[in-house]
């Protein structure tokens, strides 16, 4: 069910949304930036970690994900004809410091199912192209990440039942997050719309006023009869 909802969705974004190479490129963007992000979360979860191999392990997911994002600019460069847009960086820690320190991999494997799904389903709807090639390895490194980080779950303590517990509030958190994002576009389309409406009713009554006052003021400023002195 989710999985149909949310091909209907990329679907329709495609055939909207995404109908020249600049609106391609953004949402590229928009992939680099989150794959930059999860480099962040990765490294600040390394410094709550104890054992040196798991943090060698994490580190070594950091790199995959450095290099989606590396992958996913040079993307985004070919459809921008070699252009950056500015990138907003999100900063800001998932959980409190006395929080157990497995959360952060809950959260990131629920991160990692839904990258894994929504490129998957990506990847069938689009046409040939440097985007559509580059997300087979991406989705083959994100499928691995799935696993790896439920292993790192486990191997951290959490029981089955915590991390099902866990889960629940990391899904009800990003959708409450999304619905926001949601929420927030809906308003600024809104609000483009009724300002785009005052402009093209009120236009031509301030216009003509505007036009009498400028008129008015040009003769007020007039210095042509200074040349006479
Ligand atoms: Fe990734
Ligand atoms: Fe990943």
């Amino acid at each position: 069910m989710w999985s149909a909802i949310e091909n209907l969705k990329i679907r329709l974004s495609l055939a909207l949304t995404w109908r020249s190479p600049e609106r391609v490129a953004s949402a590229i963007r928009g992939f680099q930036v989150t794959e930059a992000d999860g480099v962040w979360h990765l490294h600040r979860a390394i410094e709550r970690l104890e054992d040196p191999r798991t943090k060698a392990v994490i580190f070594t997911h950091g790199l995959e994900e450095e290099c989606h994002a590396d992958v996913f600019g040079s993307v985004q460069r070919l459809y921008a004809g070699g252009l950056s847009s500015p990138m907003h960086f999100e900063r800001k820690d998932l959980y409190a410091a006395d929080d157990p320190a497995w959360k952060i991999f809950a959260f990131v494997n629920v991160g990692e199912l839904d990258a894994t799904q929504r490129f998957r389903l990506l990847r069938g709807a689009l046409p040939e192209g440097p985007l559509r090639d580059a997300l087979k390895s991406i989705i083959d490194d994100e499928e691995g990440h799935v696993h790896l980080t439920y292993d790192m779950l486990r191997r951290m303590g959490a029981s089955p039942g915590e991390i099902r517990v866990e889960f629940v509030k990391v899904r009800l958190s990003r959708a409450w997050e999304a619905w926001l994002r949601v929420g927030k576009r809906m308003v600024d389309g809104l609000a483009t719309v009724l300002l785009s409406l005052v402009y093209f009713l009120l236009g031509p009554f301030v216009a003509r006023a505007a036009r009498r006052r400028l008129e008015h003021r040009v003769v007020e400023f007039d210095s042509a009869h200074l040349k006479h002195l």
